[in-house]
Parts: C-alpha cells; structure tokens; sequence
C-alpha cells in the first residue's frame, strides 16, 4: 500500500523551530501507533518541551550528552532537572556518542579522519539533526530503553533545540548497518 506523507521543511535550522518539530513528532507516533520516542536533550530544554504534552501512554528517552563533553568531569543536565524529567516519566540516559566514541580521540591525538566521523559527517548532508537522530537512536537502543526491530520515533537538533524528527528502526551499535531511516517527519530545509 503506498503511504503519502508529507515532510516538514523548516526555512532555518534552530531552536525556534522546537515546539513544532515535537508537535509533529508525536502527531505522527499517534498515526502509527508509535509508543517509543528518542530525543536528544544536552541541558534539558528539548526535554522540558515535551513534557506540555500528554505523554501517559509512550515511553520517552532522552538522551544527553556523555559527562566531560563540555568540560571533564562536568555534566551538562543537572540532577535536578534529572529529577523534573523522571518525575514526568522521561528517561534520561547519559553515555558515550555512538558516532564519536574512540574517533574523536583519535582525531584530536593523531589528526586525520576515522570512519565513525565519516559516517557523521555523511548524515550531515541531510543536516546536523539527522545525524543526531541515528546516533540516540542506536544509543537508546544500545542501552537497553527502547525495543529492539521496532520503529520508533527520534528528534534532535542543530546545536540546540530540536528542528528534525524521524521514524526510525535503529540497530544496535554491533549492526549499524542494518538501522533504517523509515519516515523524515521534519527537519530544516537550508543552513
Ligand atoms: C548524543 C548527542 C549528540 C549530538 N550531536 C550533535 C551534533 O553532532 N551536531 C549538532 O548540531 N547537535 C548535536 N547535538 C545536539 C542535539 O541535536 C540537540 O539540539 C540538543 O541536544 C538539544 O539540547 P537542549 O534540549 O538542551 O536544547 C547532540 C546531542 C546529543 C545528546
């Protein structure tokens, strides 16, 4: 059966583009009854949004960013707002960057480029959100807060704020290679 689905272009990527990325989102998790939904939060904003809307019956994971992103030691979502979140029934999960983890450092020791930032960079062509959305996938996946070979929903942002959301059916890490992007529900269309 074919499906006509519309993707929403946003003009600019960003922050202002939040409120309806997840409106979007989770409009269409109602559609095909998606109960699994991923998002990408570094201090709590995106995730602070989310919670004006009904939640009662989906599971929600945010995924931050891994301790000593910003500086060692340090995170960037407080305990507090941790707290605020799984009090709303969020859960927050905290670990290394799926894409990232030993390329960076190997990067930032020896220069050059190594295949977990080639990868990056190519979901980067569809824009920095995109990206974001197939590593928090694979990361909720990974960790055990999301069900495996199901579609779920993940939306991310540039930098800030969420401007791209899509349904995804992530892999594990171990099978990267077999995630697939199902639905682009939005994301910007220039930056
Ligand atoms: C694991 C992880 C990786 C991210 N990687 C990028 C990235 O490569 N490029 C980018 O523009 N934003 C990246 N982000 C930012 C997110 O897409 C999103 O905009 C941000 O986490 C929202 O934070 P806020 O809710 O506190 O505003 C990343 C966030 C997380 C949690």
């Amino acid at each position: 059966m074919e499906i006509d689905q519309y993707t929403t272009y946003f003009p600019k990527p960003g922050k202002q583009n939040t409120l309806e990325a997840i409106s979007l989102a989770l409009n269409r998790a109602n559609e095909l009854k998606i109960k699994d939904i991923v998002l990408a939060s570094s201090y709590g904003y995106t995730a602070k949004q989310i919670v004006k809307f009904d939640l009662s019956k989906l599971n929600v994971v945010c995924v931050t960013h891994h301790a000593g992103f910003d500086k060692p030691g340090k995170v960037e979502l407080t305990d507090q707002t941790k707290k605020y979140l799984q009090k709303h029934g969020i859960k927050v999960y905290r670990g290394t960057h799926f894409f990232s983890g030993v390329a960076r450092a190997m990067r930032t020791e020896f220069g050059g480029v190594y295949t977990g930032e080639i990868v990056a960079n190519t979901y980067r062509t569809f824009g920095e959100g995109m990206k974001v959305c197939v590593e928090i996938a694979i990361m909720a996946l990974d960790a055990g807060l999301i069900p495996y070979g199901k579609e779920i929903i993940a939306i991310a942002g540039t930098g800030a704020g969420a401007d791209t959301a899509v349904v995804v059916k992530p892999a594990h890490g171990k099978r990267f290679f077999d995630t697939q992007i199902i639905e682009i529900i939005c994301k910007p269309r220039t930056w």
